[in-house]
């Protein structure tokens, strides 16, 4: 599942979902990710294509939205807190960025439990 925002220079962000594991037992989970051409951050396109992507998740019948962000990555949490998204955890050394490992927040938003109400 792909929600896009286009403008007349081309495609400007996303936000994407996919099965978080092929296991049976995680079958509804949705893992995403969202992204927002750089010049074109701050003026609340990722914050649109990822609402759009949890109401078009929620209406395809997705139990819940999960990803990973780095710790410092502070637009996105901003971002993600804003739309209904906990941080759960930490996963220790998890993912690589320039070669050396970091810890990563996992983030998630369930959707049929009523929690689907967010802000604007
Ligand atoms: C994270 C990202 C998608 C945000 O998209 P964006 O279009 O710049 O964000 P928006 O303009 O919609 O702003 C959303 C919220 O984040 C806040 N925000 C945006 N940039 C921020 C920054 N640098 N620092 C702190 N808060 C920030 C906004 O104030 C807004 O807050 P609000 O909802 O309380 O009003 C974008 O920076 C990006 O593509 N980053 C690289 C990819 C990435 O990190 N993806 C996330 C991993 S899943």
């Amino acid at each position: 599942m792909i929600l896009g925002e286009t403008e007349e220079t081309g495609p400007v962000a996303f936000a994407a979902s996919f099965p978080y594991s092929a296991r049976s037992c995680y079958a509804g989970i949705g893992e995403f990710s969202v992204y927002v051409r750089r010049d074109y951050r701050g003026r609340g396109a990722g914050r649109a294509v990822l609402a759009a992507l949890i109401e078009a998740a929620t209406a395809a019948g997705l139990h819940k939205l999960t990803s990973r962000v780095f710790p410092e990555n502070a637009a996105s949490r901003v971002l993600l807190k804003g739309l209904g998204f906990d941080e759960i955890g930490i996963h220790r050394r998890h993912g690589k960025l320039d070669g050396v490992w970091r810890e990563c927040v996992i983030v998630e938003r369930l959707l049929d439990t009523g929690s689907a109400e967010y802000p604007g």
